[in-house]
Parts: structure tokens; C-alpha cells; sequence
């Protein structure tokens, strides 16, 4: 009942390229697009949803916020299939399972790592189940999950706790976890990277993007080197890793035992990338830094209402970064220095602002009641 479904697992990949296409020029996956510098062949079932692609989208207004004709570009992953960039990882992830013979994917998560499991297992044919912090997650995540039919578990407990017993399922037998300790979801989500260089010419300057559990920004680094050693690229950018402040394990160089944000893609206090992660930060010459809840749900409202860019608490965290180091009070050794004159800064938007929408309702977010004429409507455009 569980199997692959027949006519699903079939290779796309390589010689056999032309045998069958999931999907039309333009809408082709990251495994397609990208198989070169993927861990492929022909034997590989390509399990995808026409995921990557995603928009760079220049901001002219952070651009001036950066000044000296600095360009800064926002990578909006929140168009993926599943509605984030765990969707690169997740293609991968699933596509290497099924070739390996699994029945069943199972992972811990925040919320976006179950949506996209659950979305790529659905695919594929086989089972999904997910570890929750049960009462921590996103309703529209949670929501996912079950629409894609996953067998959805909450735990009394953190994300720590939920991916410490997903390992214990490491070695079961037609069992995969697919969480970022699954090398295959890292290969996977480097591919963003290579958009990024592929788009601008060459890699950016500066690279600002949140961290959690820290696979992404391995991912990140791991693009980054390949596509400099192919020398489809010249530098390696400048990488900084936004943690929220109450969920800073990174940052403070210890163990946080009950991370706190209200960002809870994020709320991770002991990352299983945490090693990778500084080694990246150290080959890019990079840094991690904090930013506060305030300053996160700040940067998501304005890049909505200035961007027109709707993206969860988490994802502004890059942004939120970039004001900090445009505010004032940055001083001579703020990142933003090591940027030229002219030179790129991309932020990263890892997940769609309608996963959380509980995030932005509140008591003000009510709409003005009004009668049923101009008059009246009239009436409301003057007064708000
Ligand atoms: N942004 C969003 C929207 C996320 O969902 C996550 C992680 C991150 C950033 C951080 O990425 O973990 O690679 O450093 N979400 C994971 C999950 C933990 O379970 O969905 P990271």
C-alpha cells in the first residue's frame, strides 16, 4: 500500500533526460536544473514539485537604506511548492530514499521541514511522519501536514528533544530521516546558491540569512565553494547568520536548554548543523549576530508594506539583520563595511508570510466596519 507508486520514481536525469519531463521548459526542478553538481545518475528516481527558480527581487528602498550605490536583492523562497526553501532539500531528500528502497521519511521540525516531507513523500508514494513540538507550530505549517497526509506526532517537548529521537530512527530499516543531518537535503538546498551566482553574474558580496537548525547555511556555504571552484563564480560571499535573540545557541557558544522567540521556525537550542555552520562562517570570513523579536516582526511588516514581500516571522530575520547594520549605532567593524562601493548584498527570504498569518492578526488587524455606500467608504479613507 505503501510502495512507490508505479510511473512516479522514474529517472530524469542525464542520458535519460529526455525520457520524461515532469514538467515544461521553465518550471523544471532543481534536480533537473542542476543534476551536474548533484549526487545522481540515471538510476535516480526525481521526485519534484518544479521547486527553486525563485524570484531575486531588487529592493531600491533597502538598496538606499544600504547607501554608496550598493544593490541589495531579496531571494524569496516562499514561492517554493510548499511555501519555503526546505522544498531544494527536500526534492533531493526524498528523490535519494525512494532510490535507496524507503517506505517511510521521517523528521523532526518546526513546521516547514514536516510541509515539504509530507508534500515530497506524497509524491513519491510512500509515508511520512513528522515530530512536532506539539502547541509550537504554525497553523498553516500544521495544516500542511495534514493535507499531505503525513501522520503528524506532537511532542511534549522542544525541537532539541524532537530531532534527538528521530535519530534513534537513523538506522531502521526502509526508514529515511530527512532532516538537514540527512547529507542529501544539504546537497539539495545548495542549489540556491547557485541561482544566486547564476542570476547575478557572480556570487554577492554579502549573504544574510536566518539560522536555525544551521543546515541552511551550510547549504549556502557548500554551494558557494562549488561554484567557485567550477569558477562559475570569482569570491565566496561574506555569510551572516541571524539568530533570534532568546534562541541564540550560535551566537552565545552554548547550548540555549529553552530557546525562546516567538519566530518559531527558529526556536532551535542546540542546531545539528552548529560545526558546519562555524566552519562556513569561517571560510566566508562571515559572523553570526542576534536580533531581537521586536526588531524581527518589525522588518516583517515593512517588508510587506514596502516590498510587497509577505513572508514569516523567521524569514525577516535577514532583513531585520540588514537594518540593524544600516541603524546608526553600527559601528566601523558593522558588516555592511566590507561591502563596495556598487557591491551586491542578498537577503534571504527562506518561507511565506501566509504560513503564520497568526503572526500579523491582532486586535488591530481588524477591518473598519463601514455601511454599504461611497459615502461611507468615502468617509473611512478619510479618517485612516
Ligand atoms: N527560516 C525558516 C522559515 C525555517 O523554517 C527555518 C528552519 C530556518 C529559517 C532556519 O534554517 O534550520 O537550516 O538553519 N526550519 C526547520 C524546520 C528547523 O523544521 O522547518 P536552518
Amino acid at each position: 500500500m505503501f510502495g512507490v507508486r508505479e510511473g512516479t520514481a522514474r529517472s530524469v536525469v542525464g542520458p535519460f533526460m529526455n525520457d520524461f519531463r515532469p514538467s515544461i521548459r521553465g518550471s523544471m526542478g532543481v534536480i533537473e536544473r542542476y543534476w551536474k553538481f548533484l549526487p545522481v545518475t540515471n538510476q535516480t528516481p526525481v521526485i519534484s514539485l518544479s521547486e527553486g527558480s525563485t524570484p531575486l527581487i531588487s529592493s531600491r528602498r533597502l538598496s538606499v537604506l544600504a547607501g554608496r550605490g550598493r544593490k541589495v536583492y531579496l531571494k524569496y523562497e516562499g514561492v517554493n511548492p510548499t511555501g519555503s526553501f526546505k522544498d531544494r532539500g527536500m526534492t533531493m531528500a526524498v528523490s535519494k530514499a525512494v532510490e535507496r528502497g524507503a517506505r517511510l521519511v521521517i523528521c523532526a521540525s518546526t513546521g516547514n521541514t514536516s510541509a515539504a516531507a509530507a508534500a515530497y513523500a506524497a509524491r513519491a508514494g510512500i509515508r511520512c511522519a513528522v515530530l512536532l513540538p506539539a502547541g509550537r507550530i504554525a497553523l498553516g505549517k500544521l495544516a500542511q501536514a495534514f493535507a499531505y497526509g503525513a501522520v503528524v506526532i506532537g511532542l511534549e517537548g522542544d525541537f532539541d528533544q524532537c530531532l534527538r529521537l528521530v535519530r534513534e530512527f537513523s538506522n531502521e530499516p526502509g526508514t529515511v530521516v530527512v532532516n538537514s543531518i540527512n547529507a542529501d537535503r544539504i546537497e539539495g538546498q545548495k542549489t540556491a546558491a547557485f541561482e544566486i551566482v547564476d542570476e547575478l553574474g557572480d556570487a554577492p558580496h554579502l549573504h544574510i540569512l536566518p539560522v536555525g537548525n544551521a543546515g541552511n547555511i551550510t547549504a549556502y556555504g557548500k554551494g558557494c565553494r562549488e561554484y567557485r571552484s567550477a569558477r562559475l563564480a570569482t569570491r565566496l560571499p561574506r555569510m551572516i547568520g541571524f539568530q533570534a535573540a532568546g534562541a541564540a545557541p550560535i551566537y552565545y557558544d552554548r547550548v540555549i536548554p529553552e530557546p525562546e522567540t516567538a519566530a518559531t521556525a527558529i526556536r532551535i537550542g542546540n542546531p545539528a548543523g552548529w560545526k558546519t555552520a562555524k566552519a562556513v562562517l569561517e571560510e566566508s570570513q562571515g559572523a553570526v549576530d542576534i536580533v531581537s523579536d521586536e526588531q524581527i516582526f518589525s522588518a516583517q511588516r515593512w517588508l510587506a508594506a514596502n516590498e510587497g514581500v509577505f513572508v514569516e516571522p523567521a524569514s525577516a530575520a535577514s532583513v531585520a539583520g540588514l537594518m540593524k547594520f544600516c541603524s546608526a549605532s553600527s559601528g566601523a567593524d558593522c558588516p555592511l563595511a566590507w561591502v563596495p562601493e556598487e557591491g551586491t548584498i542578498v537577503c534571504s527570504l527562506t518561507g511565506h508570510g501566509l504560513k503564520d498569518i497568526a503572526s500579523v492578526l491582532n486586535d488591530r488587524t481588524r477591518p473598519v466596519l463601514a455601511r454599504p455606500n461611497k459615502a461611507a467608504i468615502l468617509s473611512v479613507l478619510e479618517r485612516e
